[in-house]
């Protein structure tokens, strides 16, 4: 499929086929996409957290506005992020560089990332967005539907995913075998509002 053809056919789905199992060659696949989605300094920062358990989804279904697709879609990631990835042994991050550049950015990680909560934050932010986005279009492609997702309580949901304190949830994906059509878009701006040349 064609990139712009699964943009194009990317909806997000509420309704999934309960009983449809993704093979292990399917997740694996998904999975290896997904991991292929840039991160700054290639930290790879997110954590794709598979919720398996039915117990557990139904728990994390109580926690977000009772959404269907929480317990009904043949897989749910919860996305998260290591805020500490940068400081976690980052030579590893670019261990198959050549050594200047390994000598120039594995010091230049830490300079970047230290002491600045926000940029952390931010930058797991970006990290999940980027790679929610590849595992809906890998997704599409595969044919399978998704949902992204941020309806949901993020403490509750890390308390129930014993999320580690240096890590934080950014959003959910729910992935399955559709089974209503989407509503009609909901409706997108112009672009002379949201496309703006050299400033605003
Ligand atoms: C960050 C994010 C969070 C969302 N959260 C939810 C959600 O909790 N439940 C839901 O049904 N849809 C959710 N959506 C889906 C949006 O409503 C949907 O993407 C938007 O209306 C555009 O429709 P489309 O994705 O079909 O083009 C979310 C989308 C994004 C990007």
């Amino acid at each position: 499929m064609e990139v712009s053809r699964a943009i194009e056919l990317r909806r997000a789905v509420k309704a999934y086929d309960a009983d449809h199992r993704m093979s292990e060659a399917e997740k694996e696949k998904l999975f290896s996409l997904a991991m292929l989605s840039p991160t700054a300094f290639n930290i790879q920062n997110w954590r794709f957290v598979v919720v398996t358990d039915p117990e557990l989804r139904k728990q994390i279904r109580a926690v977000a506005w009772d959404q269907a697709q929480v317990t009904d879609a043949s897989l749910l990631v919860v996305l998260a992020a290591d805020l500490k990835a940068w400081e976690k042994d980052p030579a590893r991050y670019w261990r198959n560089a050549p050594q200047p550049v390994q000598d120039y950015l594995v010091p230049a990680i830490d300079q970047y990332y230290r002491g600045r909560e926000q940029v952390q934050r931010d930058e797991a932010m970006r990290s999940c967005g980027i790679a929610a986005m590849n595992l809906m279009l890998a997704a599409k492609e595969m044919g399978y539907d998704s949902c992204p997702m941020d309806g949901f309580d993020f403490d509750a949901v890390g308390k129930l995913i014993n999320l580690p304190p240096d890590h934080v949830v950014a959003m959910f994906v729910a992935i399955g075998k559709g089974t209503q059509e989407p509503f009609p878009r909901g409706g997108q701006l112009p672009m002379s509002e949201v496309v703006i040349t050299d400033r605003f």
